[in-house]
């Protein structure tokens, strides 16, 4: 088996971030789906600072975004699904 085929996705996930078609892996998080739509910014602060994921473990709460409607998903620990609707820039 070549190593390219290790690595190739046998199941594809097609999700939106803020109105952006993404494809990723089955098993990817939405951070990774973040990243693939190119949107770095999850929400922001009660100050208007813009904040992205940081410790990628459920703790810092920085990746906080909307999924499905449900305001405040840790998108560092959530595994992203098909028809999924990501929305970011939330206040928080
Ligand atoms: S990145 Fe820290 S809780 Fe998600």
């Amino acid at each position: 088996m070549h190593m390219s085929e290790v690595f190739r996705a046998e199941v594809i996930r097609v999700l939106t971030v803020d109105d952006v078609r993404v494809e990723v892996p089955s098993g990817a998080t939405v951070v990774a789906a973040l990243v693939i739509a190119g949107k770095l910014r999850t929400r922001r602060s009660v100050t208007r600072q813009p904040r992205f994921a940081l410790c990628g473990i459920g703790q810092c709460q920085e990746c906080r975004v909307t999924i499905d409607g449900k305001p405040h998903q840790l998108a560092c620990r959530t595994i992203c699904k098909d028809g999924m609707v990501v929305v970011t820039g939330g206040r928080a």
